[in-house]
């Protein structure tokens, strides 16, 4: 089957850029279908390390065609910086291996701010949004009052959208928050001249994309954030604006829903999550540090230490099954090295009753408690081990356990950051 799609099985940062980088190497295309420089995907290659926020990881590769697709959201300043800090580090970018999507939404600077100053305004409310503009921006393309990037190459056409849309936002700005207008003029010379810079990149992504797949070209769907950060099934209204899993891609890429055949979730062997909102199996506590010290949990887009708790098996039977992912791939196995026992949230309580499914209707999920199943960990460093029966015993015996809660094969483990530190489980190439 030509296509696969990836995507994050939790809160997001489930060590997804690593596992698309791997991945790549069979794919001949890489697409991006949703979100924008909210994301932040680390691979690293041969000790190196690289922090993507809107390149697909494939670009790593040579000989890949990258695409960001209509859904995404596009700050052109920080893709342009990418792909500058791309080639300063000897990695080759051109229309030839990175396309643009004519579609796709522009960030402008009044979708930061905006984003910005709604956090300010929400106080207590506040979502802990990366800041970068994503809520604002799609609800401007729900609105109808956004600028896609077709709109950005025609200065014409951008002057008189963008100074429609300043005019609404400015007084936003100005009148609710209190702050300083953005300036017309300014934005236009710098948006028209990053728009010229980006022009060999654009193009109908979704025809080249859909001509890729009747050539039978193997193509590789690139999820960002995690499903439960989903705007229609995340923890709403603790989630990210846009469809996170496999459900995004024919609208986020313009594919017809058939071309997204195999998917594959992705999920740490504990869980994490960077903002605001409900995470029941959330560890307050010593074990919750020493997770965050051993995984390296600090935000990669933004910085901010990640919220750190046990395996939620509920939260990720949910992901799984609305994904229809036909595998999973556990990643940051090593992390759990070291404790003298393991936990995993097995059901939900809230006031006397308990759920084992994801009580999606709840208003109250904050209030949510996790009940758990403990295990016997293991001691050893396993960053080192390749095939699964050279794993400690109870780590085996933890994966199988999980294996059969989430009633999902999980394909493949990762334990290391690098490229090669992973341990096969019948995951099937593209
Ligand atoms: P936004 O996407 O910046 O609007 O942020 C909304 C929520 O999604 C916040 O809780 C963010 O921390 C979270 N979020 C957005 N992108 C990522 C990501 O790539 N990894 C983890 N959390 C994310």
């Amino acid at each position: 089957m030509p296509s696969l799609s990836v995507f994050g099985a939790q809160w997001g940062d489930e060590g997804k850029g690593k596992l698309i980088d791997l991945l790549a190497r069979d794919a001949e295309y890489v697409v991006r279908y949703q979100g924008g420089a909210n994301a932040g995907h680390t691979v690293v290659v041969g000790g190196e390390k690289y922090i993507l926020h809107l390149v697909p990881s494939g670009i790593l590769h040579p000989g890949k065609v990258n695409v960001v697709g209509n859904g995404v959201a596009v700050d052109p300043l920080k893709l342009l910086e990418e792909i500058d800090g791309l080639r300063a580090r000897g990695v080759a970018v051109s229309g030839a291996n990175l396309r643009l999507s004519a579609s796709a939404h522009v960030i402008f600077e009044h979708h930061k701010l905006l984003d910005q100053l709604a956090e300010r305004w929400r106080g207590e409310g506040r979502i802990g949004t990366t800041g970068r503009g994503i809520g604002p921006a799609y609800a401007d393309k729900a609105a109808r009052i956004g600028l896609r990037v077709c709109d950005l190459l025609e200065p014409g056409h951008c002057r008189t959208r963008l100074k429609a849309a300043l005019a609404e936002k400015n007084a936003l700005i100005q009148k609710v928050h209190g702050e300083r207008a953005i300036d017309l003029e300014g934005q236009l010379d710098r948006y028209t001249s990053l728009a010229e810079r980006l022009r060999p990149f654009v193009g109908d992504t979704g025809a080249e994309v859909r001509a890729a797949f009747r050539a039978k070209k193997r193509i590789l769907f690139e999820g960002a954030q995690g499903a439960m950060l989903d705007l229609d099934a995340g923890t709403y209204p603790f989630v990210t604006s846009s469809n996170t899993g496999a459900s995004g891609i024919p609208a986020g890429a313009q594919v017809p829903p058939r071309m997204v055949e195999r998917v594959i979730g992705i999920a740490k062997a504990y869980c994490t999550r960077v903002g605001e909102g409900p995470f029941p199996s959330e560890l307050k506590n010593a074990t919750g540090d020493r997770i965050r010290e051993q995984g390296h949990e600090y935000g990669s887009t933004t910085g901010r230490p990640r919220r750190c708790g046990w395996f939620d098996v509920v939260a990720a039977r949910f992901a799984l099954e609305l994904s229809g992912a036909d595998g999973l791939i556990v990643t940051n196995l090593d992390v759990l090295s070291g404790f003298p026992e393991l936990q995993a949230a097995v059901e939900y309580e809230l006031d006397g009753r308990r759920f084992s499914t994801w009580p999606a209707h709840l208003a109250h999920f904050d209030r949510v408690q996790a009940r758990y199943t403990t295990f016997p960990g293991w001691s050893q460093d396993i960053t080192g081990v390749r095939r699964f029966e050279d794993l400690p015993r109870e780590a085996r015996a933890y994966v199988e356990w999980l294996e059969r809660e989430v009633s999902v094969p999980i394909v493949m483990l990762s334990v290391g950051p690098e490229r090669d530190q992973v341990i096969p489980r019948g995951f099937q190439p593209l």
